[in-house]
């Protein structure tokens, strides 16, 4: 498996065979320097290659700068599942979008990949310690490779990193300073300290290796988009000749959109990088639009974009919960991400940390996705970009979502987000009835509703939406005849229902019901994804107490317009 790799940098166009990684350019002292191969020899043989080898990260050797395969230390990262979002692309209107399941990394988050190529390279550095500054996530992870590595690591964390993340990196024995300060501050003192010492101070984004790592995470997608969508949605723009050539390797397929949360610019770094790859390969038709998603409080890249600079202006004191965000500084990443959105499209946006909170408690409820708040930042983004209407019906989304989770319930669920059994505090006679009468209690749904869809997605989802709630008990019906019949049986305080639906269609389900002396001051609130026409409008006037659309609202809107239909009453 020998390979030829490439230093080369894009300031000076100087370029030679790669030894060893070097901290700036010979030439002209750029710190940011790329890793070529010999990507002419892999072009029409890559896929084919790699085809039969196991699906992680390694598997895209060739295309990695580590020399000798004796070096690589696993824990199994890569190979993330690719999962799609159900029910959020229900909600949105927006079917295509997957998220890049980067919680199942062997520390849970996608920095597993940075810190598995990294502690490698640094083993065949034969460096025995180290130095890095951290928000917490690479810290955890670089503890995790260099304990496998028996590499002393001194980790530098920012004091707001939550307890839980620095006690884990003292857990696998790593040194933990905690600088009171910002992140900013923390790298420098991190470099300080590594010069004193004479210790090798991780260079993160600037080294070959973090760049590199995120590339994997492209490669997968596009393998993994490729057996998802084949067949499933056309490949725009692709010729025919170029259509019979990925048939034959297999498809890889690459997204509209690659969204993450953004803090020092790493991820969409190495992920346009590693598309840009397969496009020169030709193994994808086009490079998906980066959007990179920041919390207002610390947004260096998102207000320098809008404002036109080149070079970020950086913010001094950052202002969110959200620490793993917290680079008030980006450098030259922004300058570099700046110039492949102008080339490529793409986006730079801002989202409250509130926002995230929510957009990280919407994914867990209906999607069963439980994230990091930084990762909900992304899905707030995406949630902003749809409503802005930026994100097409059609498009293709890939959000990368890590999952290394702190304590959020103050933030998310308010104080009664449990309800508590006692056994021990039952009547002491008879006490099995004394602990069902308490299980009991904890049932407490009054309120009915009916659900009549005829769709059987939509019908889910509305079901998870109340149920998320609990509070209500929940009857459906397929169709508007059953509808009807429901609606006499139960009389729920409030029906949810369809309009276009065969036979008894929601038009005909509302004249019933209106027409029935029983039935007439029912509550009924219209979820349709029809257009409808002005006749359609006069024919629901006054007779529905609100008409929703489909695929353009979240969960908790819903909810809010359940609870003040019902409190109406
Ligand atoms: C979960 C998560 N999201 C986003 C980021 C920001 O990463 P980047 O360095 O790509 O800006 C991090 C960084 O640690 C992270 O752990
Ligand atoms: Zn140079």
């Amino acid at each position: 498996m020998t390979k030829q790799i490439w230093t080369e940098c894009p300031a000076c166009n100087f370029r030679e065979i790669m030894e060893r990684p070097l901290a700036v350019c010979p030439k002209c002292g750029s710190n940011w320097l790329d890793a070529r191969y010999d990507y002419e020899s892999l072009r029409d043989r890559f896929a084919d290659l790699i085809a039969e080898r196991p699906f992680n990260l390694w598997r895209y050797w060739e295309l990695l700068p580590l020399r000798d395969p004796d070096n690589i230390l696993t824990m199994g990262e890569g190979g993330t599942p690719l999962l799609p979002a159900t029910n959020l692309g229900l909600m949105l209107g927006r079917p295509n979008i997957f998220v890049k399941d980067e919680r199942q990394g062997p520390t849970g988050s996608f920095k597993d990949r940075q810190a598995a190529l990294a502690i490698s390279v640094m083993k065949e550095q034969r460096i025995t310690e180290a130095v890095v500054a951290s928000t917490g996530n690479v810290a955890i992870s670089y503890s995790a490779y260099s304990a496998l590595a028996g590499i002393k690591l001194w980790t530098f964390l920012t004091s707001s990193v939550p307890a839980d993340k620095m006690r884990e990196v003292a857990l696998y024995g790593s040194e933990v300073i905690k600088v009171t300060g910002t992140y900013d501050q923390t790298k420098q003192v991190a470099a300080d300290f590594a010069r004193r010492k004479g210790l090798h101070l991780d260079q993160g984004i600037k080294s070959f290796a973090a760049k590199e790592s995120m590339k994997t995470v492209a490669f997968e997608i596009a393998e993994q988009l490729g057996r998802k969508l084949d067949g499933g949605i056309p490949i725009h723009g692709i010729g025919k000749t170029a259509e019979r050539e990925t048939k034959k390797r297999g498809v890889w397929r690459a997204p509209d959109w690659y969204f993450q949360a953004v803090s020092g610019g790493l991820g969409p770094i190495g992920v346009w990088k590693g598309f840009k790859e397969l496009y020169d390969m030709g193994l994808v038709d086009r490079i998906p639009k980066l959007a990179c998603i920041q919390s207002a409080g610390c947004a260096p890249m998102v207000h320098s974009f809008q404002r036109g600079l080149e070079v970020a202006e950086p913010v001094s004191n950052p202002q969110t919960v959200i620490t793993t965000v917290a680079t008030g500084n980006p450098g030259l990443a922004y300058t570099y991400l700046r110039a492949r959105i102008l080339e490529n499209g793409g986006a730079f946006e801002a989202v409250s940390d509130g926002e995230g909170f929510r957009a990280m408690h919407v994914m867990a409820k209906m999607d069963g996705i439980s994230m990091e708040p930084a990762a909900g930042l992304a899905f707030a983004g995406l949630f902003k970009m749809v409503s802005a209407g930026i994100i097409q019906p059609d498009d293709v989304v890939v959000v990368n979502c890590s999952g290394h989770t702190f304590p959020v319930e103050k933030h998310l669920l308010g104080d009664a987000w449990a309800q508590d059994v006692d056994v021990g505090a039952a009547p002491a006679q008879p006490t099995e009835e004394g602990l069902l009468t308490s299980l009991d209690s904890l049932d407490t749904r009054v309120q009915r509703i009916a659900i009549i869809e005829d769709n059987p997605d939509a019908r889910r989802l509305l079901r998870r939406v109340l149920q998320a709630r609990g509070e209500y008990q929940i009857d459906e019906a397929g169709g508007g005849r059953e509808g009807i019949e429901l609606v006499r049986r139960h009389h729920p305080d409030l029906v949810l229902l369809d309009l276009m639906m065969p036979e008894v269609d929601g038009f005909e389900v509302l004249d019933t019901i209106r027409a029935d002396p029983e039935l007439a001051d029912t509550r009924i609130i219209v979820i349709t994804a029809k257009t409808l026409t002005a006749s359609e409008r006069r024919r629901l006037s006054g007779q529905i107490e609100l008409l929703l659309q489909k695929g353009s609202f979240l969960d908790d809107d819903l909810l809010e317009e359940i609870l003040a239909t019902l409190e109406d009453r």
